[in-house]
């Protein structure tokens, strides 16, 4: 058997990271593990009162988050997070430097309207344009690979299983 990926699932806000994290997770038969769930109490008080996070601020959200990866190297993992940035990315690959990122991407429309109607959830609509914003997209470089928002979440997550498996393996 090879290599089981951990996968870093990331995009926008509303893009379908926590829907489809779990179902690709189950698909690939590894743990999940919600991105969300590695901020500290002072950066969700901060994106409930609508104010975006700098990057002071995501530092130890992105150790956390990188921490859990590393454990889970060799044995395989799927983390959601945003990872909007590039250094972003580098800061969770100095942590786990075998992770694969699957990149959620999709029409601004649909995911706007997919995150009007979520509930409970602590990062507003407005956001979403900051996110837009700040977004930097996979270098070719960069281990993981991009997967269209469009269909059901059991279509994604087909998508997304089988465009892994065209990745290299790597046991770091
Ligand atoms: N493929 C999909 N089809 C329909 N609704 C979806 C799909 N993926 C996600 N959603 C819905 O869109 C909203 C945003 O998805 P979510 O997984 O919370 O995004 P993220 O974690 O990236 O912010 C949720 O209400 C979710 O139920
Ligand atoms: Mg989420």
């Amino acid at each position: 058997m090879s290599t089981p990926h951990v996968v870093v699932v990331m995009g926008v806000a509303g893009t379908g990271k926590t829907t489809i994290g779990p179902l690709l997770a189950a698909r690939l038969g590894v743990p999940y593990a919600e991105g969300d769930d590695f901020h500290p109490q002072a950066n969700i008080a901060k994106m409930s009162a609508g104010t975006p996070l700098d990057d002071d601020d995501r530092w130890p959200w992105l150790d956390a988050i990188g921490a859990w990866a590393h454990e889970r190297a060799g044995l395989g993992g799927v983390v959601s997070c945003s990872a909007l940035k590039r250094s972003y990315r580098d800061r969770l690959r100095a942590e786990a430097p075998g992770v694969v990122f699957v990149h959620l991407t999709g029409d601004r429309a649909l995911i706007e309207d997919r995150m009007t109607h979520r509930q409970g959830h602590f990062m507003p609509t407005a956001l979403l344009d900051s996110q837009f914003a700040t977004l930097q997209s996979l270098g070719a470089d960069e281990a993981g690979v991009a997967v269209d928002v469009a269909g059901s979440p059991e279509e994604i997550t087909e998508r997304a299983a089988k465009a892994l498996d065209e990745l290299p393996r790597s046991d770091s």
